[in-house]
């Protein structure tokens, strides 16, 4: 038995069965000329299913709304095409043994100036967000409520129709869902604002129109996070009682498996335990929990050359993430950075084979290796 098999034990989550516990986290990487997945991404993610990964979810990749994409060159996940490269995406990931999710994304008030610029931008109410370089857009009228709620359906049932594995909400980080959730962005002065549970109801219709769609069996994963866009000190839930009283509507709505984003694993969520918001998500809802944040990026994973980006050494530890995935402080774990710099990133940690696992520099980001 090798020091890292509870890491590497199948695991069975319900609705979604998994070689291991090893997901890639989603990250977008704009290589998609026309927003259509190209062949350069379909060997991307072979390369990591390849490698050992056992869930793959995409880089965020847009619904069918005309404000849903922020990014130049993110793939859409609409229109024949894009849904085409898609289908090749997840066939070369099933014939290397690995399982996949598509990261379905709207990104609401926050875009590069130029891509659907003015008017085109529903997002939330005056936000607190505007800041140089953002677009603001406009308060969502019903009708684009019901058409993005509508947009996140289709996507879902798409993504069931092309053999993707599960779906994945972008929830997290300020875009669109999260917009409404945070009181410093959601200033609407309708129902979907008030308290934290008020502020829920848009991403909750999202998922049961979701759920809809998919029918019973299909794995749906909701990404959430405390933090938004630049404020990593944001927090949407003070308290374990709070997060609890978010995340349960959610998994009553039709959420499988939460996905806590976190920059740091070990980081305790709330004073007077040692949890993490995977621990707390996964112990308040009583549903499986993916784990995140610079898992590989410290010196025990990495040779020490100087070129790792991050060194606080001992919290980071392969020893920590696997005495917490002993404890069952989470199901799965994601990890990001670490497989841009290493596609056989979870083969490589399996065999123990540390020194041989390359630092994260940000220049990866300049190509799709
Ligand atoms: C990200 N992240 C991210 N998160 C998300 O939910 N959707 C996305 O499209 C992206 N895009 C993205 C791009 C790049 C280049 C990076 C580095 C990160 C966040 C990512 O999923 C993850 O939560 C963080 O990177 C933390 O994990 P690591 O990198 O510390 O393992």
């Amino acid at each position: 038995m090798s020091r890292t098999d509870t890491l590497f034990r199948p695991v069975d989550l319900g609705k979604l069965s998994l070689k291991n516990r090893i997901v890639m986290a989603p990250m977008t990487r704009t290589f998609s000329p026309g927003n259509i997945p190209n062949d350069l991404v379909v060997d991307y993610y072979r390369r990591r299913a390849e490698g050992g990964v056992g869930l793959i979810i995409t880089e965020g990749t847009c619904i069918d709304h005309p404000a849903a994409s922020g990014y130049p060159n993110v793939p859409s996940f609409y229109g024949e095409e894009a849904l085409a490269g898609w289908k090749r995406v997840v066939d070369a990931v099933h014939a290397a043994g690995g399982k996949i999710a598509p990261q379905l994304w709207h990104v609401g008030g926050i875009r590069r100036p130029g891509v659907n610029p003015g008017g085109a931008t529903p997002g939330h109410s005056p936000s607190g967000m505007a800041r140089p370089g953002k677009v603001t857009g406009h308060a969502m009228t019903q009708q684009d409520i019901d058409d993005v709620v509508a947009g996140f359906a289709k996507a879902a049932a798409d993504a069931k129709r092309i053999g993707f594995d599960a779906i994945e909400l972008h929830g997290a980080h300020g875009y669109l869902i999260d917009q409404f959730f945070w009181e410093g962005t959601n200033q609407r002065e309708d129902g979907y604002n008030g308290d934290l549970a008020a502020r829920s109801r848009f991403a909750l219709e999202i998922v049961r129109a979701v759920r809809a769609a998919v029918g019973p069996d299909f794995p749906i994963i909701f990404r959430f996070s405390q933090w938004k866009q630049q404020d990593y000190s944001a927090r949407l839930c003070e308290t374990p009682e709070a997060l609890g009283a978010f995340l349960t509507p959610l998994a009553e709505a039709g959420v499988d498996i939460f996905h806590c984003s976190t920059r740091r694993f070990w980081e305790p969520e709330f004073e007077g335990s040692d949890l993490n918001l995977a621990g707390w998500a996964r112990k308040l809802t009583g549903k499986p929990a993916i784990t995140v944040g610079s898992v590989g990026l410290n010196a025990d994973f990495l040779p020490d050359d100087g070129t790792a980006d991050f060194r606080e050494a001992q919290p980071a530890s392969i020893d920590n993430l696997l005495e917490r995935a002993e404890r069952d402080e989470f199901d799965l774990v994601a990890v990001g950075r670490a497989l841009i710099a290493n596609p056989d990133w979870a083969n490589q940690v399996q065999a123990g084979n540390f020194a041989h696992l390359a630092a994260y520099e940000k220049e990866m980001l300049h190509k799709l290796h």
